[in-house]
């Protein structure tokens, strides 16, 4: 049985080496399976400090570890994949219905977050227990 986990994956992004300092470009359409409708970024994350802890009906989501580095675990519900993000020309791709943490920030690290929908508190699974049976009930 597939289930939204076996979507995940690390997209290596275009990279323009120079010595001035490399670049990294992400066009909508090109590189990820979706239309981005939303950038948002974590900064100032104290070392250590986790964040997340959630899933997303509908959201598909492009994570990059734009600075620094830090751990995705993903979560179907009934398997976990774990990924570690430390480099800004990879990126994680996370379909829907899929449970995430973002642990162990590396500090001065900054998530830059790619999402397919504008913010909607009502597309959030806030309780585990929820995301579960939610998931569960559709095998
Ligand atoms: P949340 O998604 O719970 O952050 P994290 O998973 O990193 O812990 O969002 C934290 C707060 O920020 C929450 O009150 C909702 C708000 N928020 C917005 O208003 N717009 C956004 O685009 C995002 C991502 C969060």
């Amino acid at each position: 049985m597939t289930t939204p986990l076996d979507q995940a994956r690390i997209v290596e992004l275009p990279r323009i080496q120079d010595p001035r300092g490399n670049l990294t470009f992400i066009e909508g359409g090109q590189h990820l399976p979706f239309e981005i409708r939303r950038v948002y970024y974590l900064y100032d994350v104290p070392g250590g400090e986790s964040r997340g802890g959630h899933a997303h009906r509908e959201l598909e989501q492009l994570i990059i570890a734009a600075s620094g580095s830090f751990e995705v675990v993903l979560d179907d519900g009934i398997r976990r994949k774990n990924f570690f993000l430390n480099r800004s020309y990879y990126g994680l791709y996370v379909p829907q219905r899929v449970w995430r943490e973002l642990e162990n920030f590396s500090s001065g690290s900054v998530c830059l977050v790619l999402a397919s929908q504008h913010y909607d508190e009502a597309d959030y699974f806030r309780q585990y227990d929820e995301f579960q049976q939610a998931v569960r009930g559709e095998g």
